[in-house]
């Protein structure tokens, strides 16, 4: 049994079609929902599909030994970022090395970086006219959207494509192959390093 962390700071999506892929696979298990904002919907989703939840303030996530051990306590085997908009600290990497996964809604290493998310990452896509986008699954570093990129998928970019349209093929994308990378890299790749 692979046991799951998610980490999201938002709507949850992503963490939802993540919930909805992997609850009929015996083999793996989402322990948890970790949240840094009581009021994020992602919380609401997590109830309904009777997942537990961690709140956790900034302070916290970066220093506080008692967050550190309540990771630990949990046996975790993997950690998936989805919609977590914060810089990982060191001390949680050094936990889960080559064991943390993050998506990004662009083809990186282009359109990442610190303040690149969401809807700042299509429009800075729209705004270079590049001809296609999609999403990158990587391991998470201690610097933004810069850890061994894994894998990436793509979408065609016409010049006419709007936001809207774009947020909707990439989002798409993350929503299909996301939680099937994570049943990949979980069941499989984490054994052969
Ligand atoms: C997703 O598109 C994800 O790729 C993006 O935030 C969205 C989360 O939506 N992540 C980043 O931009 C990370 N830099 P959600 O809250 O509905 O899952």
């Amino acid at each position: 049994m692979q046991r799951l962390l998610i980490f999201a700071s938002g709507n949850g999506s992503t963490a939802q079609a993540i919930l909805d892929y992997l609850h009929p696979n015996p083999q793996i298990e989402v322990i948890a929902i970790a949240c840094p904002n009581p009021n994020a919907f992602v919380l609401q989703r997590a109830i309904k599909s009777n997942v537990s939840t961690i709140i956790f303030s900034r302070d916290e996530f970066l220093n506080d030994t008692s967050f550190k051990n309540k990771i630990l306590d949990y046996n975790l085997d993997l950690i998936v970022l989805a919609g977590f908009m914060w810089l990982v600290p060191q001390w949680l990497i050094d936990l889960f090395p080559n064991r943390m996964l993050n998506i990004h809604p662009a083809l990186l290493p282009k359109f990442g970086g610190k303040g690149m998310y969401g809807d700042k990452v299509h429009q800075a896509v729209l705004a270079s006219k590049d001809s296609i986008s999609g999403t990158t699954i990587h391991l998470v570093n201690e610097r933004y959207d810069e850890g061994r990129i894994l894998c990436s998928f793509s979408c065609a970019v016409p010049p006419e494509r709007s936001l809207e349209s774009l947020r909707h093929s990439v989002q798409a994308l993350e929503k299909y192959w996301y939680p099937r990378v994570i049943e990949w890299y979980a069941l499989q790749a984490s054994t052969a390093d």
